[in-house]
């Protein structure tokens, strides 16, 4: 079945976010994948619990997105964006314009969610310099945030050992709101919880303390994925929404995780009622079969960093080799297509109870402490083992994967967000097989 050589040197690959001594000793291998599955080496059907890493909406290995993909690399496969263009580019930033929320409608392209934050950082600092108010350099992210690896990312972001390493090397000028999460108030809450829209309100507090005069920008994941799903509590994002717009903050949301119909609806903002005045998107822009990222920023701050100098000079001096590749705008272009044709947002949507009633069904599981959700995403807490935090989470995704189920877990959190073309009865899979795993381990 498997034609390939079998790989039987893994020390080359040093892999990202992976103990790598621990995978190697026993590694998990996919080789295909198809719709709502993946294949192992070992010749076994995974249900994808996960879409990848949040980001294969549409499912695998697309036949409208492979054909695009291929045309678009048989015709040209690379063509500059540095003072050259290229009509997909066009195309693809007009079709990006069309789902994102009113008036944020110019779109800057990167390679990754990474990219794009550090691009949106960098975006808002420009566009407080080019209305005069070029002391505007501090940022302001969110305890237990997750923005990339950047060195902008990871200064904004709030996950501690993705800070530790490198705390020399971060920022200066940044600050972080509290995050939103309290088991002992919004423990099973089905939804936003209704307790923490206060919590928005800090940010009074961190402007009166640098002043509003030396604040560039607020960034925040609308609904929190990497850090174990946090669901933002009603009002909260309004509120900071309110705040912002008073001290003349500009607002970013990070929706690489929740773009392109992950909440049922085309981004958060839109499914929220609160829109920022950037939003950076990655993942599954393109169904994640090219590396790509997007920042959409509101007309009027495109229009200030744009109209600022001369017309024959360089407005933002930022940019990568690969801003528009033709192939990953292709993947893009034939992505959008297949949400629309398919109605992908809606039926994230209309699949959204079930998967709640699904997951919240284990309540009564063992070690289960929390369980949260909001459309096509859920959060699972276990009580962490004693002496050993992460290893019984660590322990039931390899149950899982053993049993055909691909799951997410960050410390002692499972985190489920499936391709939207998801199924009632995979839906049950996926639980019904963490049920058992979760009574397996100790
Ligand atoms: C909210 C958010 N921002 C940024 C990123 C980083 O994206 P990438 O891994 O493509 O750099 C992620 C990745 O999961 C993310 O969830």
């Amino acid at each position: 079945m498997n034609a390939r050589p079998v790989i039987d040197d893994l020390s080359s690959f040093w892999m990202p976010f992976t103990a790598n001594r621990q995978f190697k000793a026993a590694p998990r291998l996919l080789e295909s994948a198809k719709g709502m599955y993946y294949r192992s080496t070992d010749g076994r059907d995974v249900l994808d619990g996960t879409a990848g890493l949040w980001c294969v909406n549409a499912g695998h290995c697309r036949d409208e997105i492979v054909d695009a993909v291929q045309k678009a690399l048989g015709t040209l496969d690379f063509a500059p964006t540095f003072q050259m263009g290229h009509p997909l580019a066009f195309e693809a930033a007009t079709r990006v314009a069309e789902v994102m929320p009113e008036g944020l409608d110019r779109i800057f392209f990167t390679n990754s969610g990474s990219e794009s934050v550090d691009t949106a950082l960098k975006i808002a600092l420009a566009y407080h310099r080019a209305r005069g108010e070029g002391q505007r350099t501090r940022l302001i992210g969110r305890e237990r945030g997750y923005h990339g690896v950047g060195f902008g990312g990871i200064s904004v972001g709030g996950i501690a050992p993705n800070r530790k390493t490198f705390s020399g090397a971060l920022l200066p000028s940044v600050d972080h709101l509290p995050h939103t999460h309290d088991l002992a108030r919004n423990a099973f809450t089905k939804g936003q919880p209704s307790w923490g829209e206060h919590l928005a309100e800090d940010l009074e507090r961190i402007v009166a303390l640098h002043d509003p005069s030396t604040i560039a920008a607020v960034i925040v994941e609308p609904l929190a994925g990497s850090t174990g799903v946090l669901v933002p509590p009603k009002g909260y994002l309004q509120k900071l929404r309110e705040i912002c717009t008073k001290y003349g903050i500009l607002l970013i949301f990070d929706e690489v995780i929740t773009g392109f119909g992950r909440l049922g609806k085309a981004t958060a903002s839109e499914y929220f009622g609160v829109t920022p005045d950037l939003i950076t998107m990655a993942k599954a822009i393109n169904n994640a079969a090219i590396p790509m990222g997007a920042v959409a920023a509101h007309r009027n701050v495109h229009d200030t960093v744009v109209n600022a100098g001369a017309a024959n000079a360089i407005e933002l001096f930022h940019g990568y080799t690969y801003s528009a590749h033709p192939v990953a705008m292709s993947a893009a272009i034939a992505t959008l297509d297949l949400y629309q044709r398919d109605k992908l947002f809606e039926r994230a949507a209309s699949k959204a109870e079930k998967f709640e009633s699904a997951v919240h069904a284990l309540r009564d599981a063992p070690f289960v402490k929390d369980i949260r959700n909001l459309g096509l995403v859920a959060g699972i807490e276990l009580e962490p083992r004693e002496g050993a935090p992460g290893a019984r989470a660590y322990e039931v995704f390899v149950k899982c994967f053993e049993a055909g189920v691909l799951v997410r877990y960050t410390a002692d959190i499972l985190a489920f967000s499936p391709p939207l073309i998801i199924e009632d009865d995979q839906i049950d899979q996926i639980f019904g097989t963490v049920r058992k795993a979760l009574e397996s381990v100790k």
